[in-house]
């Protein structure tokens, strides 16, 4: 429909092929040892940067210039590739569970009524990722949830708790159930039984994503619901400390645990009747796990028992597939993204990834919708991670895989658009190990130079960027910038993203003469990049996007 019509770009051609990179985790910072991108060889991307300032810049992918509430939140995928495609910036998750928590607006929405109703005689559940991260949940609207529900009538509180390290410094989970538990402690002094009832570390249990491993969905299920794990405790700072030296085991990777009574009977299984609410804002990680929840008719993994219960997610997960049905806060209205636009205006897209980062560049990107806008106009390939392992064991990933794909797509000479996510700087800048990270960043940039290198044969172009900060800094510091050392003198390794920037590089053969990045804008960030790779198809971005990085000189 006309809606849809953008309008051709003044100067530049339609027609050209272009490839758009997507490098997850790649930061820019000054060089160090714990800079893994600097200690990498990665001459591809290196060659964009030296002394080419009309197309190498760095753009803000942190804070409120992706739509968190605070100059203080790193960036994440789910925010960063939401802006990356959608081209505006939106309040996302975080802040509006803010805004709701702090106005009680939550507390008076259609969710939280209907969970409300178990209150009387039921328990109420509450299922998430237990850190100060912000970036999948945050302790603070988990602590604010708990209160306004026994304020409001809950006598029977269980939280099933998923540990971090991931978006937070490993060994802070014990810290933060501590505070949970004296949460709990106070509750249960005023006469409300509030207790921790299982838990887990987040890439063990529960919090798998894009249904990379139904396995973890069911470790999380069988403690949650059936009560049985392999470990049980009466205390869940003790589980986590004990849990915590198992081999293997860190705060992302804790085995499952249950909480029992004297009896040995775990205290809180999901049973009929319960209100559940999982408090995680974020989607992606909560898909698989609302499915089981949702779902009657499921097959992914015996759940043994179904409980009939009251179920409410934070956010909906999915507004395509309209899960969960019920929530507490109303998802971000991210609508008429650049995929959509460029499919009405006739430009064919390819998209690919690995399983672990596929929905980024589909779902996130599409501004967390579900499959294809045209599927004549469009094909998405995942290729399959593997699974069940952490990616310092396997650092190069399937980046190879990814750029040949990518570099098919182009040479078919099918798609406009080739847009792929290389995952291996921030899956493995997850896992804290420096030098597998490091041959991570080596793997990423090899597979960016097949995509130059295609794109040069087919004379296109190229945008590479990133969603945020990981692997360009791995320690945690001080304020001044140095190494922060804990109270034994120890580095802490610092496993999450970042403050940084990202860079942009612009280029390849069917660039046309005179495209440069503009100096003029005062801060931009992912959100202008929609707009940028709309003109490089030879369109104008819609009015209300951020304003395109480019411009053309005579
Ligand atoms: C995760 O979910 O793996 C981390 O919390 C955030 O990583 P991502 O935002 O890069 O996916
Ligand atoms: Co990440």
């Amino acid at each position: 429909s006309s809606a849809w019509k953008l309008d051709d770009h003044p100067k530049l051609p339609k027609g050209k092929t272009i490839a758009v990179i997507v490098l997850d985790g790649w930061g820019e910072s000054a060089p160090d040892q714990y800079n893994c991108i600097h200690n990498a060889p990665t001459p591809a991307m290196d060659s964009l940067k030296h002394g080419a300032p009309d197309t190498w810049t760095l753009i803000k992918a942190h804070g409120t210039a992706v739509g968190l509430p605070s100059e203080d939140d790193m960036g994440n995928s789910e925010v960063g590739h939401n802006a990356l495609g959608a081209g505006r910036i939106f309040a996302q998750g975080a802040k509006l569970c803010d805004q709701a928590l702090a106005s009680g607006k939550i507390f008076e929405g259609e969710g939280f009524k209907y969970v409300s109703e178990s209150f009387e005689t039921n328990t109420l559940h509450l299922v998430g990722l237990l850190s100060d991260g912000g970036v999948h949940s945050r302790l603070d609207q988990l602590q604010l949830l708990i209160k306004g529900s026994a304020e409001r009538g809950a006598k029977r509180i269980r939280v099933h708790i998923l540990t971090d390290g991931r978006d937070v410094l490993d060994g802070s989970s014990v810290g933060f159930v501590e505070t949970l538990e004296a949460d709990l402690v106070a509750l249960r002094e005023n006469g409300v039984d509030a207790q921790i009832a299982s838990g887990g570390g987040r890439m063990y249990v529960t919090l798998d994503r894009y249904e990379n491993d139904w396995e973890v969905v069911k470790r999380g299920w069988d403690a949650q619901v059936l009560g049985e794990a392999p470990h049980k405790f009466k205390n869940a700072v003790e589980a986590v400390k004990t849990l915590r030296k198992e081999p293997g085991a860190n705060d992302q990777y804790l085995p499952p645990f249950v909480i029992v009574d004297e009896s040995g009977k775990a205290v809180g299984p999901i049973v009929d009747g319960d209100a559940v609410v999982t408090f995680n804002f974020r989607a992606d990680r909560m898909v698989m796990h609302a499915k089981a929840l949702e779902y009657e008719d499921f097959d992914k993994f015996d759940r043994v028992r179904y409980p009939k219960i009251r179920y409410a997610g934070m956010l909906q997960y999915d507004g395509e597939l309209k899960l969960p049905s019920r929530y507490l806060v109303s998802p971000p209205e991210i609508d008429r993204t650049s995929g959509e636009y460029l499919t009405h205006n006739g430009v064919s897209t390819f998209a690919c990834s690995e399983t672990v980062k596929f929905g980024h560049v589909t779902f996130f990107w599409n501004g967390n919708r579900s499959g294809y806008f045209n599927e004549k106009l469009e094909e998405y390939v995942e290729i399959p991670s593997d699974s069940g392992i952490s990616f310092n064991v396997q650092p190069k990933m399937k980046a190879l895989e990814i750029g040949e794909k990518a570099r098919d797509a182009i040479l078919s000479g099918k798609f406009d658009q080739v847009r792929v996510n290389i995952p291996n700087g921030d899956m493995v800048g997850h896992t804290g190990d420096i030098e597998a990270t490091v041959v991570a960043c080596e793997a990423a940039d090899l597979a960016v130079k097949m995509i130059f290198d295609a794109i040069e044969q087919v004379k296109g172009i190229y945008v590479v960027t990133a969603d945020h900060g990981n692997a360009e800094d791995m320690v945690k510091r001080d304020k001044s910038g140095k190494p922060a050392l804990d109270k034994e003198g120890k580095l802490q390794i610092l496993t999450s993203h970042t403050l940084k920037p990202v860079p942009i590089a612009i280029g390849g053969p069917g660039l046309a003469q005179g495209v440069r990045f503009r100096k003029d804008l005062e801060t931009p960030g992912l959100a202008n990049v929609a707009a940028t790779v709309m003109n490089l198809h030879g369109f104008v971005a819609p009015s209300d996007y951020e304003p395109t990085l480019i411009e053309v000189v005579e």
